[in-house]
């Protein structure tokens, strides 16, 4: 789908709503017409699934569904779920749905056990995804001629190449930093001049500290738009990121299952949550344990099923992912959802209690003296599970700060999380950093 060429805008207009003859003409459908598109494009996906992925046929005939019991949208729930597990046990290749020469490209997840989950993509499949990414750059408020410096990583990592091919596509002006080499990174954003940047939010954290550590004030730099997705982050980090660095942060979400980043995109102009690109994704929400489907607005498990994709049709992914769908704003006809609060996976259950990282950094954030690096170590002593918040003072923090500020986030983390944690609050520059994606949470816990 063509992005309308504009003439580059000033940066003092980025933040602004487009005027709708500049949106991709699927952002000006109806809901009604977006709908019949995802009806007609997802009873092709589902018969494409079937006829060519063994397991989806397997799967299908053991619930009794057949694609063609699809009239409706509702009708997708009839459906059964696909789960990380079912593409381990079709590693490398056997979820694939076209010849594997008309495989033009593969990334892999890396997974923390076993073996990583490979996806493919063909021609056309790429092309898609370059058009969503484009599309997510130009809702983030970037346009073409735009500098983009992408710091996601490059290689199997979908981050990197997806932004690369999809700010290409836009029209912008590529510098495909990837991840790591910080110093360098600082250097090129100094001497470059990008306005747009696309990291992971604890990645740039460590940009930010770089920045000073030169002895370059980071709201001096060029950048205007900070594109932050690949790992939970809450508002109150985006208003630390937005306040050190002065520029607009919005969020992008994917996975390698799915796609990879362009799955759905926050705009610019409201930063009211993610838009899923309906026209090539269809969201359900599940109750996690139950798997039944929760109706728009209430929070539970993101299900996402491919509507266009070639090379791996995906139905009903179960992402893991907590969120809620709700309507659309700056696009209307896309349902929005929820900032991510969490995977399952990361969900901390400490003596029957659930945390998840992110109340954490919120809270974190919300005290004085503390600098937004963290890390959460969960250990075991007599058996029972301890939790220790080990958090960086911020560097001008005095003794007493430091102290009282422990106090005051064990405090809060009992009174508004109900559990009794550990804080211990260390020196600036001792909290390991991020490259990429953060490991928030280190369990050392035995595994018996
Ligand atoms: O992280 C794709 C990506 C790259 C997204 C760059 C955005 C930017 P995976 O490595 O397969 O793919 O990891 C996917 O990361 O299920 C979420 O748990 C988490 N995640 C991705 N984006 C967000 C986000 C990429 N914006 C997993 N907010 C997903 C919270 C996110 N979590």
């Amino acid at each position: 789908m063509a992005i309308p060429h504009n003439d580059v805008p000033s940066a003092t207009r980025l933040g602004t709503a487009p005027s709708p003859a500049e949106l991709s003409p699927a952002e000006r459908l109806s809901v009604d017409e977006l709908r019949a598109h995802q009806l007609e494009r997802l009873r092709w996906t589902l018969r494409h699934a079937y006829e060519n992925v063994p397991l989806y046929r397997r799967k299908f005939d053991e619930a009794g569904v057949h694609p063609d019991d699809c009239t409706d949208l509702a009708d997708l729930a009839k459906f059964p779920v696909t789960t990380k597990d079912d593409l381990r046990k079709t590693y490398p290749f056997g979820m694939f749905a076209v010849p594997r020469e008309r495989v033009r490209r593969i990334h892999a997840s890396s997974g923390t056990t076993g073996k990583p989950t490979v996806v493919g993509y063909t021609e056309a499949d790429i092309d898609t995804w370059a058009t969503l990414i484009a599309r997510s750059i130009f809702a983030a408020g970037g346009r073409p001629g735009h500098k983009v410096h992408i710091a996601y990583g490059y290689g199997l990592f979908t981050g990197g190449l997806g932004a690369h091919y999809g700010a290409e596509k836009l029209g912008c002006t590529v510098i495909p930093a990837s991840g790591g080499m910080t110093a360098r990174q600082v250097q090129l954003i100094n001497d470059l001049q990008p306005e747009i940047i696309m990291v992971t939010p604890s990645y740039l954290l460590t940009l930010i500290d770089e920045f000073e550590r030169q002895g370059i004030d980071p709201r001096s730099t060029s950048l205007r738009v900070g594109i932050l997705g690949a790992e939970p982050w809450t508002e109150r980090m985006r208003a630390e990121i937005e306040e050190r660095l002065d520029l607009d942060a919005v969020d992008i979400y994917g996975l390698s299952e799915v796609m990879g980043p362009g799955v759905a995109q926050e705009c610019v102009e409201t930063k009211d949550g993610l838009h899923v690109w309906e026209d090539h994704f269809y969201p359900e929400v599940i109750d996690p344990v139950e798997g039944t489907v929760l109706p728009d607005g209430e929070t539970g498990e993101l299900l996402l099923t491919s509507l266009t994709k070639e090379a791996l049709p995906i139905i009903r992914y179960r992402t893991r992912d907590l969120t809620a769908l709700r309507p659309g704003t700056a696009r209307p006809a896309y349902r929005r959802m929820d900032k991510i609060t969490g995977r399952s996976d990361d969900l901390i259950i400490l003596r029957g209690v659930n945390v998840f990282p992110t109340q954490i950094e919120k809270i974190v954030l919300d005290t004085a003296g503390l600098s937004p690096h963290f890390q959460l170590r969960l250990s075991r002593k007599d058996r029972r599970d301890q939790l220790t918040v080990v958090v960086e003072a911020r560097a001008d923090a005095s003794a007493d700060r430091r102290a009282v500020a422990a106090t005051e986030v064990a405090t809060r983390i009992k009174d508004g999380i109900g559990v009794t944690v550990d804080v211990e609050v260390v020196d600036p520059e001792t909290v390991e950093r991020s490259v990429g994606k953060f490991r928030r949470v280190i369990d050392r816990r035995p595994s018996d």
